[in-house]
């Protein structure tokens, strides 16, 4: 069984509001992206933030996410029932994600994987640099993608990985750190995180 966690318990700081209650398109961003995860999942648990979880929400379970993204995954999962042998987390924020994406990394897990996530080539040169702004290297743009949600993983590894309580921006890094095997799938440059008020004319380019 697949069950997938979305993620929606932010601030949107840089957006300067809960952007995950906007509505883009007709339609609130959380909804876009309830709708694609509807696509692989078995069940579906939303994290929102606190004064939220009362709110009627077409999933299986509501739970109040906490002070970090990683926080609020490791919410999301205790919510999700044992059984499930494969859990993908989605960004709210993300509403472009459509039903194929989330299919593909699911299927990258079933083939195997510890872990799958979207990515898509980087168009920037991208450099290293230190405190002062100094540039200590420019990285090789051939070995570098980036990266997306929806992420899916084995649930034991995704559990374990979360255990420790460890920080990241994505759930793929702390698999990472602890030895998974991590796969990249297509991703699409469409998949845009509602991030500040710019990303909102690109998607509602997207979503009509
Ligand atoms: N998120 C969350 N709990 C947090 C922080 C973030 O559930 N404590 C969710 C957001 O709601 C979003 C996703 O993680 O769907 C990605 O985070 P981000 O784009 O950074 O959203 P915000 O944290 O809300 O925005 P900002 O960083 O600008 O405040
Ligand atoms: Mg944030």
């Amino acid at each position: 069984m697949v069950w997938v966690v979305v993620v929606a318990a932010g601030r949107g700081e840089r957006y300067g509001a809960p952007k995950q209650y906007e509505p883009i398109a007709g339609r609130r961003v959380l909804d876009w992206s309830l709708d694609a995860a509807r696509a692989v999942a078995g069940g579906i648990v939303l994290v929102v933030a606190p004064g939220r979880e009362h709110d009627p929400e077409p999933v299986d379970a509501v739970v109040v996410g906490g002070a970090t993204r990683s926080a609020s995954v490791r919410a999301g999962l205790t919510a999700v029932p044992e059984d499930a042998d494969v859990i993908v987390v989605h960004d709210a924020a993300r509403p472009a994600a459509d039903g194929g994406l989330f299919a593909a990394v699911v299927r990258a897990v079933l083939d195997g994987a510890d872990a799958a996530v979207p990515g898509v080539a980087v168009v920037d040169t991208v450099k290293r640099v230190d405190a002062g702004g100094v540039v200590v290297e420019t990285l090789d743009r051939d070995e570098l993608v980036a990266v997306q949600t929806p992420q899916a993983f084995r649930a034991d590894v995704l559990r374990s990985a979360h255990a420790g309580g460890a920080e990241a921006s994505d759930d793929a890094a702390l698999v990472e750190a602890a030895g998974g095997r991590v796969v990249v799938v297509p991703g699409a440059t469409t998949n845009i995180k509602l991030t500040t008020a710019a990303d909102r004319l690109r998607l509602e380019d997207v979503l009509r």
